[in-house]
């Protein structure tokens, strides 16, 4: 069932938004050769404290995994696609990429984004993997608008990710997100989408839109910790990803 927001639930979903988007600059200052991805998530955990907000993955339970994600951040390196758990005896290294995923609950409201940023200099593939699938985020999201469709969003991102020779992940789409972490609908990458309804946008939709961009293959696996994702033929992946909100013009990025 799709949960609409009202123009003031919206107002604070963009606070909690804007906090999430400093937290998340803040963060990536942080990325650099020899830190730790367990540092990086205690650094995320204290600035959301300090903010008067909670991180909503931390704890967070998933019909598909047997135990709750233990973080607040999400940080994927590498083949990582999503749901990295970070840990203490993960170093960052120069060359590297890494995804930075991060849930907000703000005043009852809840926001999510991510960023694929490099770790010192990185391979040209490399950056053209995050700038390709930046730019398929950015597509998506020009789609947003009352009357156009989720189909318009999920072929838009994919237009710009295999016209770049990439391929998109088909497993994990992206939500409606605002009173929780994760609701209705599903917002997929692609079109068409195995058993996805083709839901027209209405103003009052509040949706995660997330692009995950393989260099290889778009299968992906679990690893053993029943979180991470990676990509199945070890390729390198990208992941961005705003809440945005379906508004009377158009709409409005929420996370930024
Ligand atoms: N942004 C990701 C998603 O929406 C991160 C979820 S992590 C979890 O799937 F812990 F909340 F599952
Ligand atoms: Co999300």
């Amino acid at each position: 069932m799709i949960k609409y927001k009202t123009k003031e639930q919206i107002k604070t979903i963009a606070e909690g938004g804007k906090i999430l988007s400093k937290i998340m600059d803040l963060v990536i200052e942080k990325v650099k050769p020899g830190i730790t991805t367990g540092e990086l998530n205690d650094y995320a955990e204290k600035l959301i404290e300090a903010a008067g907000a909670e991180g909503s993955f931390k704890n967070y339970e998933a019909a598909w995994a047997e135990s709750v994600y233990p973080a607040a951040l999400c940080v994927s390196v590498n083949d990582e696609v999503v749901h990295g758990i970070p840990t203490f005896d993960r170093k960052l290294e120069a060359g590297d990429i890494v995804g930075l995923d991060c849930g907000l609950k703000y005043k009852g409201l809840f926001t999510d984004m991510a960023r694929t940023v490099a770790v010192g200099k990185i391979s040209p593939a490399a950056k053209k993997l995050m700038s390709v699938t930046q730019e398929a985020l950015g597509a998506g999201i020009k789609k947003v608008k009352p009357g156009n469709k989720l189909s318009d969003i999920g072929k838009a991102i994919q237009s710009v990710v295999e016209k770049n020779g990439f391929t998109v992940v088909r497993q994990l789409c992206g939500h409606g997100v605002g009173f929780a972490a994760h609701e209705d609908p599903q917002v997929p990458n692609y079109w068409p989408a195995y058993d996805t309804r083709d839901l027209t946008l209405e103003v009052g939709m509040v949706i995660a839109i997330e692009p995950m961009v393989n260099a290889g293959g778009w299968e992906v696996d679990t690893l053993d910790d029943g979180w991470t994702i990676v990509t199945a033929d070890e390729s390198l992946s990208a992941h961005f990803e705003h809440t945005v909100a379906v508004t009377d013009d158009g709409f409005k990025i929420l996370t930024k």
